[in-house]
């Protein structure tokens, strides 16, 4: 495909049900990122995302979308602090959470790591550029390669990637003359976010992508927005419920005849449905009237 000079397109996903509907939608790859600890887990960083639950969600993934290319996002600290830690750790994506190839967030000084992880048989794709992990030494999330050093550098890693056994890259909110210089010095398969549209291929954040983020970053033209109908199709079941209403008869259960006389009486468990009874963030929950 990237030979041909055909884009290829990539989303993330982090569940069974979108995966089988992206893979019927012809999506190239679908990246199981760590965006999961925010779109998916409600915090407000991608440093949360805890291992054992990306891996869980990757599985699940690749169970939906069983012919799609899977690629598992390596999070915070789970390849960071120790090179041998790190393979290990890369292994369960491709064994546990069945991944056809995981994704680190590094700079030139990982090539070492990368190049044990290719050792043992595992397909990388370093991640460069704007690097989420990094956040707390860079401020926050931000741009990368806006100065010339800078740019430098982020051409550098790529190569040193490159040669350490990347078999594909990253590149993440930088300007387009640097995506065009990692093009020019490395041959691998170039995915971009935010990073001009001359990249191989492209992704998003899904939740971006659907229209479904509070707040999309600047870059992201949504495909779609399905906030609104989620919202409506809400308020469609709550006035069904209301109205003593679901439609769908024919699921009603019949009950065998006399099996009432047969139930047996016992203890009731008794289930709090106070209208604003429930915790909330927001506080109290609306009265249902
Ligand atoms: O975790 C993720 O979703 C990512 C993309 C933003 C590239 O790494």
């Amino acid at each position: 495909m990237v030979a041909a000079g055909e884009a290829f397109a990539c989303l993330t996903c982090y569940d069974a049900s979108m995966a089988r509907l992206l893979e019927r939608a012809g999506v190239h790859v679908l990246l199981v990122g760590d965006t999961a600890a925010e779109v998916v887990l409600g915090y407000d960083r991608t440093t949360d995302m805890p291992l054992d639950v990306l891996l869980a969600l990757t599985a699940a993934v690749k169970r939906g979308a069983p012919r799609t290319l899977v690629m598992g996002d390596m999070p915070f600290m789970s390849y960071q602090a120790d090179d041998a830690e790190g393979v290990r750790n890369a292994g369960r994506f491709l064994t546990e959470g069945r991944a056809d190839i995981v994704k680190v967030e590094v700079d030139k000084s990982f090539a070492p790591l990368v190049a044990k992880m290719a050792r043992a048989g595992i397909p990388v794709c370093g991640h460069v550029g704007s690097k989420p992990q990094r956040a707390a030494m860079s401020g926050g999330y931000s741009a990368a390669g806006r100065t010339i050093a800078e740019a430098r550098d982020i051409v550098a890693d790529a190569v040193a990637l490159q040669e350490a056994g990347c078999v594909m890259l990253l590149v993440e909110a930088v300007p387009d003359e640097v995506t065009e210089a990692i093009m020019a010095a490395t041959t691998l398969p170039l995915i971009g976010i935010g990073a001009g549209t001359q990249c191989h291929g492209q992704v998003l954040v899904l939740h971006d992508a659907l229209g479904l983020s509070a707040q999309a970053p600047r870059f992201v033209d949504p495909v779609a927005q399905l906030a609104e109908p989620v919202i409506e199709a809400g308020r469609e079941w709550v006035r069904r419920v209301r109205a003593r209403s679901l439609g769908g008869r024919r699921y009603t259960m019949k009950a065998e005849q006399g099996s009432s006389q047969r139930i047996p009486d016992g203890p009731v468990p008794t289930v709090n449905v106070t209208p604003g009874a429930g915790s909330s963030k927001q506080g109290p929950a609306k009265s249902a009237e």
